[in-house]
């Protein structure tokens, strides 16, 4: 299976945030459940067609997104794929490229739409161990004679704010800096994939100003870390912002009443502070597992609210700790030839705790240390360890 997120299963929405109901879920923090607090926002919200562009909820989530980012204006998308699509064709003429990092999720994940939808040239480059793209790579994309018409010219450069493939590394604010300075030079706009920027943001200890305004665009997700079901932000400059509402239009994206969707947006906004619970879960998590032999933790400074990890030394493959921590309640998922769990609101320390207990018996399960295998199920699990 790809990126984690594709088995979300359908609840009664009473049950959200329910601790009793749901195996410990660290595949994604696209797994949230809308919260009470959402779920009577979205009841009450007041509504309009947003395609006239008269839905004051959106409105709303529009305007406060601008203002977070600190931007001119803000568009409301159904996904972030979208909001990524709708920012590059917005930026790319047909014929010309964008450069992305090759561990990109705009690159890898996202069904190479700007070519299909735009006639624009994926031009992938490598992507550091840490995240980061060396500025020498993008230059070469820069053909020697930018006159020759045979030549595809880079028109926008994307980078991903935490990286997720390479272990949801957070960009270094001077790193930034050095990338808008160089793609000024070159007259290039930069757009951020921030699907979790506000992680990035409050891992680093900057408001997400501090790093959207190193970017021309920056598209944010409000349906992974914050917690909303649906959404996500394009936001930059009023024109710009006009031109993603056009392409979104064009690509089936212009929804009427959407504020009943927005409505959760602006909660998860507004709570956006919340996300320091995900990263201590997070924290905790890497150091307990740190501690069970044979399982290699990727470090990570700062960690936001992913933990990589590989199994190998434990005695049995990824996959197979994959598999026998779902037989105890636990998913997790392999993603890029280890293993990632994500925390997020539905995940508390009692569960983080769980989970690795769950991996520390699975390891002596496959070691031969357990002579009696452990046999835990969903359901032996709130007894056996009082959650
Ligand atoms: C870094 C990043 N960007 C963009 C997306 C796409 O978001 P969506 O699933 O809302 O289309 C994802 C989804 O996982 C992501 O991780």
């Amino acid at each position: 299976m790809g990126r984690a997120g594709e088995l979300c299963r359908v609840s009664d929405p009473t049950l959200a945030a329910s601790p009793v109901n749901w195996p410990v879920e660290l595949r994604s923090d696209t797994f949230t459940l809308p919260t009470p607090v959402m779920l009577r926002a979205m009841s009450t919200a007041e509504l309009g067609d947003d395609v006239y562009g008269e839905d004051p909820t959106v409105r709303m989530l529009e305007e406060l997104s601008a203002e977070v980012l600190g931007k001119g204006a803000g568009c409301f998308m159904p996904t972030g794929t979208m909001a990524n699509l709708a920012s590059i064709l917005t930026h790319c003429p047909r014929g010309s490229k964008v450069i992305v990092g090759e561990d990109s999720d705009i690159y890898v994940y996202e069904a190479g739409g700007a070519s299909v939808c735009g006639g624009v040239v994926y031009h992938p480059v490598p992507n550091r161990p840490d995240g980061t793209i060396d500025l020498a790579a993008v230059a070469a994309a820069f053909p020697a004679d930018e006159d020759d018409p045979q030549f595809a010219l880079p028109a926008l450069l994307c980078l991903e704010n935490p990286q997720n493939h390479s272990g949801s590394h957070v960009l270094p604010l001077s790193y930034l800096a050095s990338v808008a300075e160089f793609a000024a030079e070159k007259g290039l706009p930069v757009h951020l994939d921030g699907a979790r920027v506000f992680n990035a943001a409050l891992a680093i200890g900057v408001p997400p100003a501090e790093i959207a305004r190193h970017a021309d665009s920056v598209q944010f997700c409000l349906s992974k870390g914050l917690g909303a079901p649906v959404g996500s932000m394009v936001v930059g400059t009023e024109a710009f912002v006009a031109g993603v509402r056009r392409v979104r239009k064009l690509l089936g994206g212009g929804m009427r009443q959407s504020g009943v969707l927005a409505a959760a947006g602006i909660v998860a906004l507004r709570e956006r502070d919340r996300l320091a619970e995900d990263h201590a879960t997070a924290r905790r998590l890497a150091d307990a597992l740190a501690a069970v032999p044979g399982i290699e933790v990727e470090p990570a400074e700062p960690r936001t609210n992913m933990v990589f990890f590989h199994a190998t030394g434990a005695g049995l493959t990824n996959a197979e700790l994959v598999a026998r921590a779902a037989v105890g309640g636990v998913a997790i998922a392999e993603l890029g030839g280890r293993i990632r769990a994500v925390t997020h609101q539905g995940v508390s320390i009692a569960d983080v705790d769980y989970a690795v207990e769950v991996i520390r018996q699975a390891r002596a399960d496959a070691s031969g240390e357990n002579t009696e295998p452990t046999r835990s199920t969903h359901a032996s699990r709130g007894t056996a360890l009082a959650r």
